[in-house]
């Protein structure tokens, strides 16, 4: 199983469609930029770096058809405004010279991309003990990535070591990211997996069978703010409640140094639909009823005991804060 692929001749990105899983693995060939930009929004291809990485192929496809490569950039920058790996890849894409080079940009951003998942794998290690109890949120493994994760990978790099972590996977409202894909490959991975509802989260902390949370990021400011999928703030302020360190794991690609703090952060707004209905055949929720449904949330750097990156675990600085700006 594979989260992305590009191919040449005829040129195309093939992309597992996520919103079928569980119940079905199959993967949609996309051959525009346009099509790149619905696959984003529509959370076929989801996570911060897979995003990046799509968005960087999809700017491909459009040099390789010979369009114009700046309203390509503009559609596909246009599908989700969260996460910085998107406007990051676009940018770097773009300064190629070329159709053929821009596809080596962003075959090395997908190598890099990849090698990250797995340094973040080896730097969190040391913060996990055999036989512990993990909490983690939406989903932050392969499915996320081109490679094994960022919030999975330590747990993938432990339990290869034969730690057998038991991890508590939240199922993630409104879309199900968490039950959906977490669940999922982790489960394929021979892990021992536990789903349970959002609203469970506290007790599995206040009854100890969490030893830490780890989440990913869309995007991180200056000063360690972090915004990560909606629900992550509500298990930083309980995990600081029953002193549970929440270590937000993280590639360079999504560190926003020009952004000072979490409010100059732009959280994406979608469809009440995916509250009300989600995806099952009958409503969930009245017709009509007034809906709020931010998918991401903003967790204060000082909730953060850690950032795990490829370049190491970054700790809080003496007066507890972060240090991430220009
Ligand atoms: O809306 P999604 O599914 O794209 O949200 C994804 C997350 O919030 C992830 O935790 C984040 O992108 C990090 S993925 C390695």
């Amino acid at each position: 199983m594979y989260t992305l692929k590009f191919e040449r001749g005829p040129d195309r990105l093939t992309l597992l469609d996520q919103t079928l899983l569980p119940s079905r693995e199959r993967y949609i060939e996309l051959t525009s930029a346009e099509q790149v930009r619905e696959a984003i929004a529509s959370l076929r291809v989801r996570g911060a770096p897979a995003i990046g990485v799509a968005a960087a192929y999809g700017l491909c496809l459009a040099a390789l058809r010979g369009e114009d490569v700046d309203a390509a950039a503009r559609t596909l920058l246009s599908a989700r405004p969260t996460a910085v790996s998107l406007a990051l890849a676009l940018e770097r894409c773009r300064a190629a010279e070329n159709a053929e080079a821009m596809v080596t940009a962003a075959r090395g951003l997908e190598e890099e991309e990849e090698a990250a998942c797995r340094a973040i794998g080896r730097a969190g290690l040391p913060l996990l003990a055999p036989g512990m109890g993990v909490l983690t949120v939406c989903n932050a493994g392969a499915l996320a990535t081109c490679g094994i994760g960022t919030a999975l990978a330590p747990l993938y790099t432990a339990n290869e070591m034969g730690y057998k972590l038991k991890v508590y996977c939240c199922e993630t409202r409104p879309l199900l990211q968490g039950a959906r894909l977490t669940a999922f490959e982790l489960l394929r991975s021979g892990a021992d997996v536990t789903l349970i509802c959002d609203a469970a989260a506290a007790g599995v902390m206040a009854a100890g069978r969490a030893g830490a949370v780890f989440a990913g990021a869309d995007r991180v400011a200056a000063n360690g703010d972090t915004a990560n999928k909606v629900g992550t703030l509500p298990l930083a302020i309980c995990a600081r409640h029953y002193n549970v360190p929440l270590y937000i794991c993280a590639p360079r690609s999504a560190f926003d140094p020009g952004c000072a703090d979490g409010r100059g952060i732009a959280v994406e707004e979608r469809d009440g639909g995916e509250i009300t209905d989600l995806w099952f055949a009958r409503p969930a929720a009245p017709r009509g009823v007034k809906t709020f449904n931010p998918a991401f949330d903003i967790t204060p750097a000082r909730l953060i005991a850690a950032f795990i990156t490829e370049a190491g675990v970054i700790w809080p600085n003496g007066g507890g804060g972060y240090g991430f700006g220009r």
